[in-house]
């Protein structure tokens, strides 16, 4: 299979492109489409056959289950069985974003989307390119991150294509994603109300709109079935073995490596407060010091250090606010410590 790259960048384009997405997608077909997140591999969610299709493309596990797509909260409501006063007032103050609510399913939902739970995670994402696809094809669309699992998700069209080229008919290219990692999940189908996946809509702009509201994850996920697979560590990572330190500059750094055992000529540092000098690592980032810029450039980074064939990513840890908890916890996960991230 060919994989045919459609631009949005004149409104003539935009419109064969949503025309292209929409007959790919009526007949049952996956297609790579950006949101403001990260690049989404979308397929109609009320067709069994074109979700399980998603699964192959993506070779993700069943049990990990999709995120459901809408461009209205009239359409979010006809994908759940309950809409809650909380769901109400999240989506009011959130949606289109990158916010995403669970909650009980409607019998309309498949339980191909859903891993078999009788939950369903409902978004109504911020891109104009992907909320004309909905509203032209009428249905919610099923789209988990348009990457293979456990690999970092793509935030333009070129990462899309370096992991899926020739396994998806079309990528439609909307440029860098605004936003840059993957949308905060919360759980309202559950007492109390629980974020399973933080993101740049944070607990402190939540909690005033959430009564209870839980910020970490119940019990160890070892002691049971996890609520969300993606709390896994290791998810979110690139290649290449990642540490989380500090460090007070270049030869401070380059003496906890060697304590590490690591060899610096072979880490590729990224640092956004104590850049060090490049001298003796195989190379130097430079991240942004705002935590909605850093978000914007981290996987782009990430995905840049697999492209080079680095062999260690060194991150400078993030501050502990609630404006970098989002990113804080995609380097937990990429550093694939155990019990980091329950
Ligand atoms: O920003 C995003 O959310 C992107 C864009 C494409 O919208 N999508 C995305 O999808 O990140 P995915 O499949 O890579 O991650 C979905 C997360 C996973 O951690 C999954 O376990 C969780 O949402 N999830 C989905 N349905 C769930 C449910 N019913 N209950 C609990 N967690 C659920
Ligand atoms: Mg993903």
């Amino acid at each position: 299979m060919t994989t045919q790259r459609l631009g949005i960048d004149s409104p003539e384009e935009f419109r064969r492109a949503v025309e292209a997405a929409v007959a790919l997608l009526r007949q049952g077909q996956v297609v790579a489409l950006p949101t403001e997140t990260v690049y989404g591999l979308a397929a109609n969610a009320r067709d069994p056959g074109a979700v399980r299709r998603v699964y192959e493309v993506k070779r993700r596990p069943h049990s990990n289950p999709l995120i459901v797509h809408v461009a209205s909260r009239e359409m979010a409501r006809a994908c759940v069985s309950n809409w809650p006063e909380t769901a109400e007032r999240l989506a009011r103050a959130f949606w289109p974003g990158p916010l995403t609510l669970v909650l009980p399913k409607a019998d309309s939902i498949p339980p191909e989307v859903t891993g078999g739970g009788d939950t369903v995670a409902i978004r109504w994402p911020a891109h104009p390119f992907i909320q004309a696809v909905i509203r032209a094809c009428g249905f919610p669309l099923a789209a988990p991150s348009a990457n293979l699992a456990n690999r970092v998700s793509p935030t333009s069209a070129d990462h899309v294509l370096a992991q899926l080229n020739g396994r998806i008919p079309l990528v439609v290219d909307g440029g860098p994603c605004a936003v840059g990692i993957e949308s905060t999940v919360v759980d309202l189908a559950h007492e109390p109300p629980r974020i399973l996946r933080p993101g740049m809509i944070h607990a402190e702009a939540l909690a005033p709109l959430v009564p209870r509201l839980a910020e970490e994850p119940c019990a160890p996920l070892s002691a049971r079935r996890p609520k969300s697979p993606g709390l896994f560590p290791k998810h979110y990572a690139p290649t290449a073995p990642v540490r989380v330190l500090t460090w007070t500059g270049t030869e401070d750094l380059r003496r906890q490596l060697r304590n590490l055992g690591a060899d610096p000529a072979q880490a590729h540092v990224l640092a956004h407060t104590t850049v060090p000098q490049k001298g003796p690592f195989a190379d130097v980032w430079v991240l942004p010091r705002d935590p909605a810029a850093y978000a914007r450039a981290l996987y782009a980074t990430w995905h840049r250090c697999d492209q080079q064939g680095a062999r260690l990513i060194i991150m400078e840890a993030v501050p502990e606010q609630s404006e970098w908890a989002g990113i804080a916890d995609r380097l937990r996960r990429a550093e694939g410590l155990e019990g980091s991230s329950p």
